[in-house]
């Protein structure tokens, strides 16, 4: 019979086998499975394993820092921070379309990593968080480009080209199980039960042209609505909660003044696998608190909306 001890137990023994003296390389992104995978792996090889956690700047507010505190202070996994946020925003400068977008992220996402390992040295096994579900997907990748670029994150054709050994641990695992796994290791709720976030972050969240003064914003936004949804516990029984930054002025007052700002949209959805979705109805004094924080809180916003529409025909995303 299967249980989350034996499983672990037998991981453990199965990554010593497999790795022997070698060394390890995992690309962490705060995910659930790269998460488990880092923290499995972690138990059974300890120094042997290196994280590399790539800052793009398209991250949520405090990301990096939450990972951090947990992988490298908790843990104590030798985590290697890559600051590339400048290269990034750069590379994406006047870029409106998503694909493109999309496609640029996923590109500068394997050169930094691979930047990163030619500085980390020599390692024979590259670490990824493959699911069950993955290894059945990944057959069927096509022009789909949520999995285009989940095959971009996995870094495909990278291990042939650095030489590298797949190390796969959580491959023949459910999400469920994934999740009871991270449990069993320690690993926080916060981690466990994370909603889904794109592979482009908030690039396709500021809608059109990034800069890093919509990004700052979009920021700001997004972690009050975060805040609230996890002070009222609406963030664990969604599927997916976030802003999207408008590239729309609206006026607004301030004192006696009229003030063009930004407008910010409020998306937050029930669904089971993301290929239908429905708009959550949250609480009206919910809505109205995250509402009356952002335009209050948020510099350059005076307008808060919430979409209404399901999926299909809308997707979860706006970009
Ligand atoms: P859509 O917007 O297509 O999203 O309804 C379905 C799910 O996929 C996520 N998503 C992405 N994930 N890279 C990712 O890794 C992407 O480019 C991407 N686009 C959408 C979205 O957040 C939702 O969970």
């Amino acid at each position: 019979d299967w249980t989350t001890e034996d499983y672990i137990k037998q991981a453990v023994k199965k990554i010593r086998q497999t790795v022997g003296k070698s060394r390890v390389i995992l690309g962490l992104s705060g995910g659930v499975d790269s998460s488990v995978a880092a923290a499995l792996i972690h138990k059974a090889i300890k120094k042997q394993l290196t994280c590399v956690f790539v800052d793009n700047g398209l991250l949520r507010k405090g990301e990096r820092e939450s990972v951090e505190a947990l992988y490298g202070k908790h843990f104590k996994i030798d985590l290697r921070v890559i600051d590339a946020r400048q290269l990034f925003l750069r590379r994406l400068k006047g870029v409106e379309d998503p694909e493109k977008k999309r496609r640029i992220i996923g590109l500068t996402f394997i050169e930094v990593f691979e930047k990163s390992l030619k500085k980390i040295g020599h390692a024979d096994f590259l670490a990824q968080g493959t699911l069950y579900p993955d290894v059945i997907e990944s057959v069927a990748i096509g022009n789909n480009p949520a999995s285009l670029i989940k095959s971009h994150h996995n870094v495909g054709g990278l291990p042939e080209r650095m030489k590298l050994k797949l190390l796969e641990p959580l491959r023949e695992l459910f999400k469920d199980e994934v999740r009871a796994v991270g449990a069993a290791l320690g690993l926080p709720r916060e981690v466990v039960w994370r909603q889904p976030f794109p592979g482009p972050g908030l690039g396709v969240r500021v809608l059109g042209d990034i800069t890093k003064a919509k990004l700052d914003v979009l920021k700001e936004a997004d972690a009050i609505l975060m805040e609230e949804m996890k002070d009222s516990d609406w963030y664990w029984k969604v599927w997916q909660s976030f802003c999207v930054f408008l590239p729309v002025k609206s006026v607004g007052v301030i004192g006696d003044e009229r003030n063009y700002a930004w407008v910010i949209a409020i998306r937050v959805v029930e669904s089971i696998d993301a290929m239908t979705a429905d708009w959550t109805k949250l609480p009206y004094d919910l809505l109205a608190r995250i509402s009356n924080r952002i335009t209050n809180e948020v510099r350059d916003v005076s307008r808060v909306v919430l979409d209404i529409s399901s999926k299909p025909p809308a997707t979860i995303e706006w970009e």
